[in-house]
């Protein structure tokens, strides 16, 4: 017998035997752990019914990217409160489309935890305590300037590129415009990312990761860390961080470099309200000590992030919106010239008289939201309105974008309507219908700075030009975490004289 082993089984080969068994046996426990995963995870959302999915692949086949939005309306339509959304066979969101749900999420404590956002907990805490004074009404106040400033050097860059017929594709242009938008504000810094395309390089970089996490999520085998790794995908997302991060640290080095400067330090503490960068360098904790290298990039990629692409977002669908609806067009841009008389600039004190051109900006918003949904880990156990719960650990999912066109809560929501909000309207509604920004206690911090925003372009642009859809290329939406168009957003615009 012992003659027998040794001869089939050499040494090398045992190894080879004893490897290939610990592989079976690392194979099978993680099968077994992945099965009572599952099982966990059906018991835990069994109250919930929702679309039919494969045990292995979720929902996944059923969803193609440019299809997506509308088979998550065609489930909101059938499961009007909530449904579990299964992302493979063992990740499962329950995806929330009514405001009641999303009030009960939203008002969930200061125990909900996740997000866009990589902070969380005490930490989150004190950075948003510490970040709150840079939105304060004074601070924004000269960014009106600055933004307009911004817009200009775009509009000047279409009047150079339009001719006859010829549509513009407006989403990069807006990109670049909002980029540089929040450097001036934010960081003080004035980087011509607008005319040079030296910048060009980071809204790449931020196009690939945000395309990046959107389809990591959804390609289930990408779920595991290791097998991400040695993707090319993840080597991909690999790049793209260090690209990012290189853009980041210029802007702090710069910054730290202006600091050393004496003059500088005096204009900076001669300044009454600081900048986001002069916050977050000078912030100190109770021991006195500042905020290290790695938080303080964190904040500011978050804050370019979150500052840049979500507003592009919202001014490129807000510009289709009136090119598709020339009354309501006409009708801003009537009221923006009633307002600014022979000026050709904008002001702080003109924002708040734009009352039509408010309304439209909303309805823009509900449309086309630019954050069309956000996530949450449950820290602790949450229970409806309905008695229905979830246990913690699990994820919800608010579907800003399905909520903003359920039917049971809003007329007609395909229809493009500014009338809803009157404030008449408005106060006749459910107080969680419209979420653009999210609500609660990590709602957007800078709702504000992007309402201005959104004024300031639509001001100008319309002043400028007279918008009009290209038949020829209709946008189609695409969740990429922030609504885009995968064809771009093409209008055709006319110089008004
Ligand atoms: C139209 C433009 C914008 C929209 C639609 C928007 C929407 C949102 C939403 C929905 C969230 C919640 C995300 C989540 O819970 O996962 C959020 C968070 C945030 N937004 Fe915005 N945002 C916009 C512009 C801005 C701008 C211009 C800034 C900065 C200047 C900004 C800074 C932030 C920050 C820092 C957070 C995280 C807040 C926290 O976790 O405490 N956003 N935004
Ligand atoms: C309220 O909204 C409806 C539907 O959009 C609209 O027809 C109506 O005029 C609005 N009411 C007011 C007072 O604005």
């Amino acid at each position: 017998m012992a003659f027998a082993l040794e001869k089939i089984a050499t040494p090398s080969s045992l190894l080879l035997y004893l490897a290939a068994g610990f592989c079976l046996i690392y194979v099978l426990l993680k099968a077994i752990q992945l099965y009572r995963k599952r099982q966990q995870l059906l018991k835990a959302f069994e109250s919930f019914p929702g679309p039919p999915s494969h045990w292995l692949y979720g929902h996944s086949s059923q969803i193609s990217q440019d299809g997506e939005l509308n088979q998550l309306l065609s489930w909101a339509k059938k499961y009007p409160y909530a449904y579990p959304r299964w992302f493979g066979g063992f990740m499962v969101s329950l995806t929330i489309n009514h405001p009641d749900y999303a009030k009960t999420v939203f008002g969930h404590g200061g125990t909900v935890i996740g997000g866009l956002l990589i902070l969380h907990g005490p930490k989150w805490f004190q950075h948003r305590r510490l970040l709150t004074p840079g939105f304060h009404y004074d601070v924004l106040k000269p960014y009106v300037s600055l933004m307009a400033e911004s817009t200009k050097v775009m509009l000047d860059k279409w009047e150079r590129l339009i001719t006859v017929d010829k549509s513009v594709e407006l989403f990069e242009h807006v990109s670049l415009m909002t980029l540089d938008s929040i450097m001036k504000c934010a960081f003080s810094c004035h980087s011509n990312c607008q005319t040079d395309s030296d910048s060009d390089y980071y809204i790449k970089a931020v196009y690939d990761l945000t395309y990046l996490v959107f389809h990591r999520i959804r390609f289930f085998p990408f779920h595991n860390d290791f097998i991400y790794k040695i993707s090319s995908q993840g080597r991909r997302f690999q790049e793209a961080c260090r690209l990012a991060h290189q853009h980041t640290d210029k802007v702090i080095k710069e910054r730290k470099t202006s600091l050393q400067d004496q003059q500088e330090l005096e204009k900076i503490q001669k300044k009454k309200y600081l900048d986001f960068l002069d916050i977050l360098l000078c912030a100190k904790d109770e021991n006195g000590a500042g905020l290290s290298d790695e938080d303080l990039r964190a904040e500011v990629d978050t804050f370019m992030f979150e500052g840049h692409d979500t507003t592009a977002s919202g001014v490129s669908w807000l510009l289709y919106c009136m090119a598709l609806h020339p009354e309501h067009q006409q009708r801003c841009r009537e009221e923006i010239k009633e307002i600014l008389g022979d000026r050709e600039t904008i002001q702080w004190d003109d924002l708040g008289k734009m009352t039509y051109s408010t309304m439209c900006i909303k309805e823009s918003l509900r449309i086309y939201p630019p954050v069309p949904g956000v996530s949450r880990l449950l820290s602790k156990p949450i229970t409806f309105h309905d008695g229905r719960t979830l246990p913690e650990g699990s994820l919800v999912g608010v579907h800003i974008y399905s909520l903003h066109r359920n039917p049971t809560v809003w007329q007609d929501p395909e229809v493009f309507d500014p009338m809803r909000f009157s404030p008449e309207n408005v106060s006749k509604r459910h107080s969680h219908a419209f979420l653009p920004f999210a609500a609660g206690a990590r709602n957007c911090i800078g709702k504000q700075f992007a309402m201005n925003e959104l004024k300031v372009a639509l001001a100008l642009t319309l002043l400028r030009f007279e918008l009009a859809p290209d038949p020829a290329k209709p946008p189609k939406e695409i969740p990429q975490i922030i609504l885009k168009s995968s064809n771009g957003i093409h209008l055709l615009l006319r110089k008004l004289p």
